[in-house]
């Protein structure tokens, strides 16, 4: 009797032992593929425009969507109080569920969030509704806003975690298509964007000198790595894998007409 509870309790501290030691070995194994799988989902997210739906369409209907907050990305919350800037119009850019859009309106921003999916904003009207606030959220595509319908002199525009995703032959009418709605001297955040040498054989993420380069009209006013600390829990690990940068630019003010007169209409002293 006494023998057979000192071999199990031999059993279960071996037992311990192994499967202690085991799951720092499988983590090592594992973190290869698993980062190889998300350069791989990156590789198919860029893709054709209609694949590309689809793929995200599919993320969506699985819950394959580490870059999900309950809350909004921290980054944006930190813009916010630095930047102290008057209450406008917001456009939450590839919206996803919303909480970026739902955090801006509980600041008193008039918000428009555009997801192309349908899922992500099924859900973000839920959310919305729940705590009743109401961003308009519109289904689309963001290098088409022109098409949508949601009007133009946006002052604020936050694209957490969609641009560098947006295929290399789009992204000029990313560029084009947003600032069509952007206000003179308004802010754009360009949040949670992995850097494209970062990325394993993709094509995809946006490196500082892409963003400098890429948006015509815009000054880029700050470029800076997203610190570690700032990822959902789901997402963690990415910022082990790719570098992930921040950006902040500011709409160029219009050029002055000729005559002068109407130079500057409906823009702001610029932002601090
Ligand atoms: C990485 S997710 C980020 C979602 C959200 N901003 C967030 O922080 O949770 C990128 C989102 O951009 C959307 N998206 C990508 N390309 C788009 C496009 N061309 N037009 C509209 N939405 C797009 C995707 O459907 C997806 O919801």
């Amino acid at each position: 009797m006494a023998g057979r509870r000192s071999r199990r309790r031999h059993t279960l501290v071996l037992g311990t032992l192994a499967g202690a030691a085991a799951i720092p070995i499988g983590r090592r194994l594992l973190r290869g593929p698993a980062r190889d799988g998300m350069a791989w989902l990156y590789r198919l997210v860029e893709t054709g425009e209609r694949y590309r739906r689809q793929v995200y369409q599919g993320m969506y209907l699985v819950g394959l969507t580490p870059w999900d907050r309950p809350g909004p990305n921290p980054r944006l919350v930190q813009a916010l109080a630095e930047l102290a800037l008057p209450v406008g119009r917001a456009l939450d850019i590839g919206c996803g569920t919303g909480s970026n859009s739902l955090y801006l309106a509980q600041q008193g921003w008039d918000v428009t969030g555009v997801d192309m999916v349908t899922k992500p904003l099924t859900i973000a009207r839920g959310k919305a509704q729940a705590v009743g606030i109401p961003p308009r959220f519109v289904q689309g595509d963001v290098t088409r806003l022109g098409d949508l319908g949601i009007g133009g002199g946006y002052t604020l525009l936050v694209d957490s975690g969609c641009f560098h995703t947006i295929p290399m032959g789009q992204r000029d009418a990313y560029v084009a298509s947003i600032s069509s709605v952007a206000a003179p001297g308004s802010t754009l955040l360009l949040l949670s964007q992995f850097a494209r040498p970062a990325l394993r054989g993709g094509k995809s993420g946006v490196t500082r000198d892409e963003v400098a380069r890429r948006f015509n009209g815009w000054e880029l006013v700050t470029a800076e790595p997203m610190p570690t600390d700032s990822l959902p829990d789901s997402a963690v690990r990415a910022v082990e894998w790719f570098d992930i940068w921040h950006y902040q630019l500011r709409r160029r003010p219009a050029e002055p007409s000729r005559s002068g007169s109407e130079a500057m209409t409906g823009t702001r002293a610029p932002l601090a």
